[in-house]
């Protein structure tokens, strides 16, 4: 099979597992719905619905695709021996699904030996699906994206967001706190998934965070390349849990180095 048609595969199968999963979550969330477990820290929470949508989701990858690997937020882990690993965010932007707020995603990232090919990311509140696929493009339902052109630094609107630990989110803070007035403003949409479409869609000029794992950025990730964002960690780096900063090209570099500045790599 040439990488064409795996691309071609690959796709299609994400696009089908985010819509069941979206579905899933968008039909089936409990009004009661409370936290089934904690991770990190006592506000780091699992609701019964992330465990049960990344079953869903591997279940059906791993029907149709039985030697792939898996790598989910939930806990799943197969080595596989396809070369193809799927990176599964089952539910971005928990707090806000907890809390019956519309900013959550069913993230999924196909990567083959270590290069994302695929990334799918499905808004359903939104109604909105983003798909990329390596040199290909990258889309929201059936339109083309193109990220919004580099404004001046000042006129920059931002994403970012804070980690579960309460010390990381001092440090998280304080970069902030001095980032702020140099921008025209800075949002904390709560999914860092939709985060990075949205820089991908132009509803933010560019978005940076700290600690950040593979399944939060994978899909987003290669969906902001597509569509002509830049990508990286700190200077001279790929994204990581340290740092990822994502941007048009003339904004990309000029925040990279401002952060670079004021540590915001680490806690
Ligand atoms: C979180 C969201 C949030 C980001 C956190 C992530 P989760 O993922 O993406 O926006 O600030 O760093 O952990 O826990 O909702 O899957
Ligand atoms: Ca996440």
């Amino acid at each position: 099979m040439s990488d064409d048609q795996l691309k071609a595969e690959l796709l299609d199968l994400a696009l089908q597992a985010a819509d069941l999963a979206g579905t899933f979550l968008r039909d089936g969330r409990p009004d009661d719905l409370g936290v089934a477990a904690t991770k990190s820290s006592a506000v780091d929470v699992v609701t019964e619905m992330d465990i049960a949508s990344e079953k869903l989701i591997t279940g059906f990858l791993a029907e149709h695709r039985p030697a792939d690997g898996f790598l989910g937020e939930e806990g799943a882990s197969v080595e596989g021996t396809s070369g193809v690993q799927w990176v599964i965010d089952p539910i971005d932007g928990t707090v806000n699904y907890l809390y019956g707020r519309p900013a959550w995603a069913v993230s999924i990232a196909a990567r083959k030996d270590g290069e994302t090919f695929v990334g799918v990311v499905a808004v359903p509140m939104q109604g909105e699906t983003f798909r990329a696929v390596l040199g290909q493009g990258a889309y929201v339902n059936e339109r083309r994206l193109t990220v919004r052109p580099a404004p001046p630094f000042e006129q920059t609107l931002l994403g970012t967001g804070f980690g579960y630990l309460a010390e990381r989110r001092v440090r998280q803070a304080e970069v902030a706190r001095q980032l702020i007035p140099q921008v025209r403003d800075i949002r904390r949409g709560g999914s860092a998934a939709i985060d990075l479409c949205d820089v991908a869609v132009g509803r933010l000029d560019a978005y940076y965070e700290r600690g950040l794992n593979p399944w939060d950025l994978a899909a987003g990730d290669l969906i902001a390349r597509e569509a002509g964002a830049l990508v990286g960690g700190r200077p001279g780096e790929g994204p990581s849990g340290d740092l990822l900063v994502a941007g048009p090209p003339g904004l990309f570099e000029d925040l990279q180095g401002r952060l670079e500045a004021l540590g915001a790599w680490h806690d």
